[in-house]
Protein backbone atom coordinates (compact mmCIF):
# COMPACT_ATOMS: atom_id res chain seq x y z
CA UNK A 1 0.00 0.00 0.00
CA UNK A 2 1.29 2.99 -1.07
CA UNK A 3 2.59 5.77 1.49
CA UNK A 4 -0.45 8.78 1.21
CA UNK A 5 -3.03 6.20 0.88
CA UNK A 6 -2.45 4.31 4.02
CA UNK A 7 -1.92 7.84 5.85
CA UNK A 8 -5.61 8.69 4.03
CA UNK A 9 -7.10 5.36 5.26
CA UNK A 10 -5.91 6.48 8.74
CA UNK A 11 -7.14 9.71 9.22
CA UNK A 12 -10.52 9.59 7.44
CA UNK A 13 -13.62 7.88 8.47
CA UNK A 14 -14.44 4.87 6.68
CA UNK A 15 -16.65 5.36 3.84
CA UNK A 16 -19.97 3.19 5.70
CA UNK A 17 -18.98 5.43 8.95
CA UNK A 18 -22.78 7.85 9.12
CA UNK A 19 -20.74 10.49 10.79
CA UNK A 20 -19.16 11.98 7.33
CA UNK A 21 -16.51 14.75 7.74
CA UNK A 22 -16.90 18.07 6.62
CA UNK A 23 -14.68 19.66 3.65
CA UNK A 24 -14.50 23.23 2.22
CA UNK A 25 -14.60 23.28 -1.50
CA UNK A 26 -13.01 26.01 -3.02
CA UNK A 27 -13.43 26.33 -6.56
CA UNK A 28 -11.20 28.10 -9.01
CA UNK A 29 -13.70 31.52 -9.82
CA UNK A 30 -12.63 31.65 -6.62
CA UNK A 31 -15.45 30.60 -3.80
CA UNK A 32 -16.19 27.87 -1.24
CA UNK A 33 -18.76 26.15 0.46
CA UNK A 34 -19.24 23.62 2.35
CA UNK A 35 -19.89 20.17 1.68
CA UNK A 36 -19.68 16.36 3.11
CA UNK A 37 -17.17 13.74 1.60
CA UNK A 38 -19.26 11.08 0.50
CA UNK A 39 -16.95 8.65 0.31
CA UNK A 40 -13.34 8.36 -0.77
CA UNK A 41 -11.33 5.69 -2.94
CA UNK A 42 -7.85 5.17 -4.75
CA UNK A 43 -9.00 7.74 -7.87
CA UNK A 44 -10.04 10.21 -5.08
CA UNK A 45 -12.71 12.08 -3.11
CA UNK A 46 -16.69 12.12 -3.96
CA UNK A 47 -19.21 14.77 -3.21
CA UNK A 48 -22.28 14.83 -4.32
CA UNK A 49 -24.81 18.11 -4.87
CA UNK A 50 -27.53 19.97 -7.23
CA UNK A 51 -26.56 20.19 -11.05
CA UNK A 52 -28.14 23.49 -11.02
CA UNK A 53 -25.79 25.17 -8.45
CA UNK A 54 -23.38 27.87 -9.07
CA UNK A 55 -20.07 24.92 -7.56
CA UNK A 56 -21.51 23.18 -10.77
CA UNK A 57 -21.43 26.20 -13.19
CA UNK A 58 -17.64 26.68 -11.64
CA UNK A 59 -16.51 23.85 -12.48
CA UNK A 60 -18.05 23.34 -16.29
CA UNK A 61 -15.89 26.92 -16.48
CA UNK A 62 -12.98 25.68 -14.85
CA UNK A 63 -12.66 21.92 -13.04
CA UNK A 64 -9.69 22.51 -10.64
CA UNK A 65 -10.20 22.58 -7.06
CA UNK A 66 -9.15 22.97 -3.55
CA UNK A 67 -10.70 20.74 -0.48
CA UNK A 68 -10.02 21.00 3.14
CA UNK A 69 -10.52 18.80 5.89
CA UNK A 70 -10.70 19.48 9.38
CA UNK A 71 -10.84 15.80 11.21
CA UNK A 72 -11.41 14.70 13.71
CA UNK A 73 -12.03 18.87 15.17
CA UNK A 74 -9.31 21.03 15.29
CA UNK A 75 -6.34 18.22 15.84
CA UNK A 76 -5.86 17.32 11.49
CA UNK A 77 -6.17 19.21 8.61
CA UNK A 78 -5.98 17.41 5.12
CA UNK A 79 -5.67 20.02 2.14
CA UNK A 80 -6.15 18.73 -1.37
CA UNK A 81 -5.69 20.17 -4.54
CA UNK A 82 -6.96 18.34 -7.70
CA UNK A 83 -9.29 18.08 -10.64
CA UNK A 84 -12.82 17.38 -10.44
CA UNK A 85 -14.94 15.35 -12.85
CA UNK A 86 -18.46 13.50 -12.87
CA UNK A 87 -18.17 10.38 -10.60
CA UNK A 88 -19.48 7.25 -12.07
CA UNK A 89 -23.25 6.81 -12.56
CA UNK A 90 -23.45 3.49 -10.06
CA UNK A 91 -21.15 5.35 -7.44
CA UNK A 92 -23.92 8.48 -8.13
CA UNK A 93 -26.46 6.09 -6.94
CA UNK A 94 -24.48 4.25 -4.39
CA UNK A 95 -24.06 7.72 -2.75
CA UNK A 96 -27.64 8.49 -2.91
CA UNK A 97 -28.68 5.46 -1.31
CA UNK A 98 -26.20 6.04 1.83
CA UNK A 99 -27.87 9.77 2.28
CA UNK A 100 -29.88 9.88 5.85
CA UNK A 101 -33.49 10.26 4.82
CA UNK A 102 -33.59 14.08 5.83
CA UNK A 103 -30.72 13.87 2.90
CA UNK A 104 -32.47 12.08 0.18
CA UNK A 105 -35.72 14.28 0.45
CA UNK A 106 -33.47 17.45 0.54
CA UNK A 107 -32.10 16.36 -2.67
CA UNK A 108 -35.79 16.80 -4.17
CA UNK A 109 -37.30 19.92 -2.58
CA UNK A 110 -33.76 22.01 -2.18
CA UNK A 111 -34.54 24.39 -5.47
CA UNK A 112 -34.71 28.16 -6.16
CA UNK A 113 -38.60 27.82 -5.84
CA UNK A 114 -38.39 26.46 -2.93
CA UNK A 115 -36.02 29.16 -1.19
CA UNK A 116 -38.21 31.99 -1.77
CA UNK A 117 -41.04 30.73 -0.42
CA UNK A 118 -41.70 31.95 3.83
CA UNK A 119 -40.80 28.91 6.30
CA UNK A 120 -44.18 27.46 6.99
CA UNK A 121 -44.71 27.09 3.12
CA UNK A 122 -41.73 25.46 3.19
CA UNK A 123 -42.39 23.33 5.58
CA UNK A 124 -45.60 22.64 4.43
CA UNK A 125 -43.79 21.97 1.02
CA UNK A 126 -41.65 19.66 3.00
CA UNK A 127 -44.30 17.67 5.30
CA UNK A 128 -46.65 16.98 2.15
CA UNK A 129 -43.70 15.26 0.55
CA UNK A 130 -45.20 11.55 0.82
CA UNK A 131 -42.38 9.33 -1.41
CA UNK A 132 -41.10 6.74 1.29
CA UNK A 133 -37.18 7.52 1.55
CA UNK A 134 -36.11 4.42 1.91
CA UNK A 135 -37.02 3.75 -1.69
CA UNK A 136 -36.50 7.35 -2.93
CA UNK A 137 -34.59 7.47 -6.35
CA UNK A 138 -32.43 10.39 -7.03
CA UNK A 139 -33.80 13.39 -8.66
CA UNK A 140 -32.59 14.09 -12.52
CA UNK A 141 -30.48 16.69 -10.57
CA UNK A 142 -28.37 14.79 -8.10
CA UNK A 143 -24.95 14.56 -9.16
CA UNK A 144 -21.81 13.21 -8.00
CA UNK A 145 -18.03 14.89 -8.44
CA UNK A 146 -14.86 13.16 -7.95
CA UNK A 147 -11.39 14.67 -7.36
CA UNK A 148 -8.58 13.13 -8.55
CA UNK A 149 -5.70 14.51 -6.36
CA UNK A 150 -2.37 15.56 -7.23
CA UNK A 151 -1.12 17.25 -4.03
CA UNK A 152 -1.80 15.80 -0.62
CA UNK A 153 -0.82 17.96 2.33
CA UNK A 154 -1.71 16.30 5.89
CA UNK A 155 -1.15 19.07 9.00
CA UNK A 156 -0.80 17.41 12.07
CA UNK A 157 -0.29 19.60 15.51
CA UNK A 158 1.74 18.58 18.51
CA UNK A 159 1.25 20.22 21.52
CA UNK A 160 4.73 19.12 22.41
CA UNK A 161 6.81 19.96 19.18
CA UNK A 162 5.89 22.44 16.31
CA UNK A 163 2.75 21.66 14.21
CA UNK A 164 4.30 20.39 10.40
CA UNK A 165 3.31 19.41 7.25
CA UNK A 166 3.66 16.02 5.40
CA UNK A 167 3.10 16.55 1.53
CA UNK A 168 2.67 14.29 -1.11
CA UNK A 169 2.91 15.37 -4.41
CA UNK A 170 2.28 13.39 -7.97
CA UNK A 171 4.70 14.24 -10.50
CA UNK A 172 4.80 12.63 -13.99
CA UNK A 173 2.87 9.48 -11.98
CA UNK A 174 4.38 9.20 -8.91
CA UNK A 175 3.94 10.09 -5.59
CA UNK A 176 6.73 11.97 -3.44
CA UNK A 177 6.97 13.09 0.03
CA UNK A 178 8.23 16.13 1.75
CA UNK A 179 7.99 18.30 4.68
CA UNK A 180 6.47 21.67 5.53
CA UNK A 181 6.41 23.85 9.07
CA UNK A 182 3.16 23.89 10.18
C1 LIG B 1 -22.27 21.04 7.24
C2 LIG B 1 -22.75 21.29 5.84
C3 LIG B 1 -22.73 20.25 4.91
C4 LIG B 1 -23.15 20.46 3.60
N1 LIG B 1 -23.09 19.44 2.70
C5 LIG B 1 -23.46 19.64 1.42
C6 LIG B 1 -23.29 18.62 0.44
O1 LIG B 1 -22.79 17.51 0.71
N2 LIG B 1 -23.70 18.90 -0.83
C7 LIG B 1 -24.21 20.11 -1.19
O2 LIG B 1 -24.54 20.30 -2.36
N3 LIG B 1 -24.34 21.11 -0.29
C8 LIG B 1 -23.97 20.91 1.00
N4 LIG B 1 -24.08 21.94 1.90
C9 LIG B 1 -24.57 23.25 1.43
C10 LIG B 1 -23.39 24.00 0.76
O3 LIG B 1 -22.50 24.52 1.74
C11 LIG B 1 -23.82 25.14 -0.18
O4 LIG B 1 -24.57 26.10 0.54
C12 LIG B 1 -24.67 24.65 -1.36
O5 LIG B 1 -24.15 23.44 -1.89
C13 LIG B 1 -24.72 25.71 -2.46
O6 LIG B 1 -23.39 26.01 -2.87
P1 LIG B 1 -23.05 26.79 -4.24
O7 LIG B 1 -24.04 27.89 -4.40
O8 LIG B 1 -21.65 27.30 -4.01
O9 LIG B 1 -23.12 25.78 -5.35
C14 LIG B 1 -23.64 21.75 3.21
C15 LIG B 1 -23.65 22.79 4.14
C16 LIG B 1 -23.21 22.57 5.43
C17 LIG B 1 -23.22 23.72 6.42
Amino acid sequence: MSEHWSKLVEWLPANDDPNRPRMTLSTAEPDARTLLLSEFDEHGFYFHTDSRSRKVEQLAEDPRVALTLLWPDFTRQLVVLGVAELAPFDEQARAYRARSPYLKQLAWLNDAENAQLPAEERRARWASFTDDPESLQPPETWVGFLVRPHRLTFWEGDPNAASRRTEFTLIDGDWHKGYLPG
